[in-house]
């Protein structure tokens, strides 16, 4: 049986992307894999959020993975921060990352560039503590978008450099898990780019029918198509997209015959785009509202998560010791 590991940030509500993008495959992966899902809220710590709003984000999350159809029978699910030996495995595989490649990572560059004010160590960092969030289970698998890869690149980097530097073959080279032949990435409602927590163009899958209809409303689109079967500009090509993701064949194969003879309006399209998210989020929302009210029901899956990571880093944690040298007198 393979291992598979998994986490989300816990900075917002989750969204359509994520939906679509991870967790969706997570639900199929539970059936016939050993698998860790958990909440990175030691991640969460290089945007500085507030010991409430962090709180109150883990919370919704681990309502949100379970209401989603994650099962803590099946899986493993927990928190970061309740596996501190993850962060001991993050402090010994830092001795072997060099500031160099650090530095040259994309996501790290992004971040320098829209977070001037608050370029901590913590981000410089961020992959070789995604690279211990993977090692510490040994994982095989780990499912990914498309804006995780260069992550999980390096991750592959660091278990590489540990085997050789120790010579072992200790760490497994993990590798992506994807169901179809591309990652997936889903668009943003604002025309360009992927659907993200920060980008304020996300649709969550908390949001309540009317919010839905509003921000599916304000979509981006453009004049309409003035000569028949013409290529698709970016945003309406999303709009598209977003749709194939919930609406039925006859739905998309509708517009998009209106779209190729130049009689679509943008409008209807989005009215029926708008009605199909809701027709899919509604019950996973009423879940989610149930499972966050439960607080027994939730101290009990994170108790349980975090007993069973435990066991499984505490095993990694043990062994990384005796490879590296440490002894007890
Ligand atoms: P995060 O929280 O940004 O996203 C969680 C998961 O959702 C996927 N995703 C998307 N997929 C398709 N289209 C989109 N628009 C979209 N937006 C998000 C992400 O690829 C991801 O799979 N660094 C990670 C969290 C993490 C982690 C790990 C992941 C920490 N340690 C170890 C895997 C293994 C992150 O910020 O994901």
């Amino acid at each position: 049986m393979q291992t598979v590991l998994s986490g989300i940030r816990p900075t917002g509500n989750l969204h359509l992307g994520n939906y679509f993008g991870a967790v969706k495959n997570f639900i199929k992966m539970q059936e016939d894999n050993n698998c860790f899902f958990f909440i990175a809220d030691y991640h969460s710590l290089t945007t500085h959020p507030k010991p409430d709003s962090l709180q109150e984000n883990v919370k919704k999350v681990l309502s949100e993975y379970l209401a989603c159809g994650l099962d803590p029978e099946k899986s493993t699910i927990y928190i970061q921060s309740d596996l501190p030996q993850v962060a001991e495995l993050y402090l010994l595989l830092n001795m072997n990352a060099y500031v160099g490649e650090l530095e040259r990572t994309t996501t790290f560059k992004e971040k320098v560039r829209k977070q001037p004010e608050n370029i901590n160590a913590g981000l410089l960092t961020y992959a070789v503590l995604m690279a211990a969030d993977i090692l510490i289970h040994n994982a095989h698998k780990v499912p990914v978008g498309k804006d995780q890869e260069q992550h999980l690149e390096m991750t592959k980097k660091f278990a590489r450099r540990f085997n050789q530097i120790y010579e072992v073959e200790y760490f497994n080279i993990p590798e992506a898990y994807n169901f179809g032949s591309e990652l997936v990435k889903v668009p943003g409602l604002d025309g360009t780019g992927k659907m993200g927590k920060s980008e304020g163009n996300a649709i969550n899958l908390i949001d309540e029918p009317e919010l839905i209809r509003k921000k599916v409303m304000k979509a981006v689109t453009d004049a309409g198509p003035t000569s028949q079967n013409q290529p698709k500009p970016e945003p309406i090509a999303n709009l598209f997209s977003l749709m194939k993701l919930v609406s039925s064949k006859e739905t998309i194969e509708f517009f998009d015959e209106k779209y190729n003879s130049c009689q679509i309006r943008y409008g209807d399209m989005k009215k029926q785009l708008a009605e199909d998210i809701i027709i899919f989020t509604t019950p996973i929302r009423e879940r989610i509202l149930n499972i966050y009210n439960d607080n027994d029901y939730l101290k009990k899956v994170a108790q349980t998560g975090k007993e069973k990571a435990f066991a499984s880093g505490g095993k990694t944690i043990k062994e990384v010791r005796e490879i590296i040298g440490f002894k007890t007198f």
